[in-house]
């Protein structure tokens, strides 16, 4: 096995002269040291079956969920054979787009994601990609003063807040869905539970930092992104082959989908290993928990209003999304 790191970039590196679906302790000892010390990994040409990603997956932890679909703009049949490419308004598509926004996996959760993986199986013409930016990077980068002024400042994280934000995109309230009404108020300097490198935990469902007002909190959000992306060498983008699997630690790394035609057909097996006590913020039954869902609704009223002239406000779509 041969890891080399990826060239003029403060992170992430490519994997080669290995098979992930006959993998040795002693390669996977090696791959968990690089993902924790690189933040983003490529393994080209791996074509794990959805069992070989899932079981993959699982040497890191508890998954959060194994071998989805949901990435994907179209739907793979038992059979493996695929149907027409999603409407451009269907709920999953406008999941899609919104997720070509900066962000870590699953923050809006309770626990927000340990790392996860996509393996692509069609990839369109042009895009289709992930982009990803070292947050450790980022967060060094920053002067002392910023350091000391968000040492002890969090922000309340959504789904809901995201879509709206990034979309104008209202999806009901559903409480089982992805698109409940809590928001879950995590620290913006995340101390990484392994190595212990500090890191900005901010991207798109980050809002309303307790403390500021409202567009102090917005600026300042933008203010540490535009920091983290600023310097080329902190930003990779993964353009996929099939077969490739790129994998991330979602607890040192922003990422986000590239834009693609979405009337070709996008394949990617998605899987995301679960958080531990270091992603746990807190459960809607706590009481700290009202305090989001009153932030939440503050703030969707407030969207809904802005983003009026914007695309997707006027039909969003009412069913169609699945219980993550
Ligand atoms: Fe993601």
């Amino acid at each position: 096995m041969k890891i080399t790191a990826v060239e003029n970039k403060t992170f992430g590196a490519v994997v080669t002269d290995v098979s992930l679906a006959a993998l040795g302790d002693e390669d996977f000892a090696a791959i968990e040291a690089a993902y924790l010390e690189y933040g983003f990994l490529v393994f080209p040409e791996q074509f794990l079956s959805n069992e070989e990603n899932i079981a993959f997956g699982e040497r890191f932890g508890e998954l959060e969920f194994g071998a989805m679909s949901l990435l994907s703009n179209n739907n793979v049949n038992e059979d493996g054979s695929t149907g027409e490419v999603l409407h451009i308004e269907s709920q999953r598509m406008r999941m899609i787009i919104g997720n070509e926004t900066w962000h870590t996996d699953s923050t809006y959760k309770p626990y927000s994601s340990k790392c996860a993986m996509l393996s692509a199986v069609v990839m369109p013409g042009l895009g289709g990609g992930t982009a990803l930016a070292d947050t450790r990077a980022g967060y060094a980068a920053l002067d002392q003063a910023t350091k000391d002024r968000i040492a002890d400042l969090s922000a309340y994280h959504s789904n809901r807040y995201s879509q709206a934000n990034d979309l104008g995109d209202f999806p009901v309230q559903q409480a089982d869905t992805i698109y409940h009404g809590e928001a879950y108020l995590r620290p913006l300097v995340k101390r990484h539970p392994e190595t212990g490198v500090m890191n900005l935990f901010i991207g798109r469902h980050a809002f309303a930092i307790p403390g500021l007002s409202r567009d102090e909190s917005r600026a300042l959000l933008q203010s540490l992104l535009d920091v983290i992306v600023a310097d080329e060498a902190r930003v990779y983008e993964h353009n996929y082959r099939p077969g490739d699997l790129l994998f991330w630690d979602n607890r040192a790394i922003l990422h986000r989908a590239l834009p693609y035609d979405y009337s070709q057909p996008r394949i990617v097996i998605a899987t995301r290993v679960a958080g531990e006590e270091s992603e746990f913020a807190y459960n809607p039954s706590d009481r700290e928990a009202a305090a989001g869902r009153r932030a939440l609704a503050e703030e969707l009223a407030l969207l809904a209003e802005e983003t009026k002239d914007r695309r997707y406000r006027s039909t969003t779509a009412r069913s169609g999304m699945a219980a993550f």
